[in-house]
């Protein structure tokens, strides 16, 4: 038998997504930042991201094929509005019969990492999964990727390992009102918080230009 159960704990309950780190939701109009983010993701990073070396046409292709119609992108952005991390929430075709599923993928840049936005992204993605019907929440990643693993586990995920890969689930359970409400209110507050930013980068801009100098940047 070469499947191991690292914690099997079914069922198991999506942790909350806090409101601490906003998450917006993507549109195709975000695809050029989609892409920069990708491409500064180092070889080993990319490694862990995708399973495999990717080269940068295949991340072109990646990012030119994402489907926003079928799929939800989600994003979080620093300071200077960078999409420091993302998060691409595949839906997997329906088999009749069986649980509606989708895969979750995740990259944060070196900069942003240990702050929590891998664990609000995957909270917002387990919650919209809910939201829309989704019952089983999966990640397929290297078994030696501690740090992914380290969220899963922290999302109550069941880990499997096989052959050096480690495939992650959560069983998520139906929607409810509370978890509507805490869609919603995830997403007015990344709303805000991107608005506030943006107004902060512009007045930035603006006495940048009155001082002739770069003025400190807003935490
Ligand atoms: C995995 C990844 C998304 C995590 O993002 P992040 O924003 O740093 O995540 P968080 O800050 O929310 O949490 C990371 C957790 O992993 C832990 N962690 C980080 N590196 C670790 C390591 N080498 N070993 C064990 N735990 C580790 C952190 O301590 C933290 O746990 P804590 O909250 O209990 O302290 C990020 O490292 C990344 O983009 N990696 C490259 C791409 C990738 O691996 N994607 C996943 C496969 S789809």
């Amino acid at each position: 038998m070469h499947n191991k159960l690292a914690n099997n704990h079914l069922p198991s309950k999506p942790h909350a997504a806090g409101l601490v780190v906003p998450v917006r939701e993507l549109h195709a109009g975000h695809r050029d930042e989609i892409l920069r983010h990708l491409l500064l993701l180092n070889d080993e990073d990319r490694r862990l991201r995708f399973g495999t070396q990717t080269p940068d046409e295949v991340i072109q292709h990646y990012v030119e094929r994402l489907n926003f119609n079928r799929d939800t992108v989600f994003g979080s952005f620093d300071s200077q509005l960078k999409l420091i991390g993302m998060a691409h929430l595949a839906y997997l075709p329906k088999i009749k019969g069986q649980a509606q599923s989708a895969e979750f993928g995740v990259s944060v840049l070196p900069s942003g990492r240990g702050q929590g936005i891998g664990t609000a992204l995957l909270a917002r993605a387990s919650v919209h999964s809910r939201n829309t019907r989704i019952e089983n929440l999966f990640v397929h990643c290297l078994a030696n990727n501690r740090a992914m693993m380290r969220l899963a586990q922290k999302a109550g995920m069941r880990v499997e390992y096989a052959y050096g890969d480690a495939d992650a689930y959560l069983k998520l359970p139906p929607a409810n009102p509370s978890s509507i409400v805490e869609e919603a209110a995830n997403a007015q507050w990344a709303n805000f918080d991107y608005v506030l930013k943006a107004n902060f980068k512009r007045s930035n801009k603006a006495w940048s230009w009155f001082l002739g100098k770069s003025v400190a940047r807003p935490i």
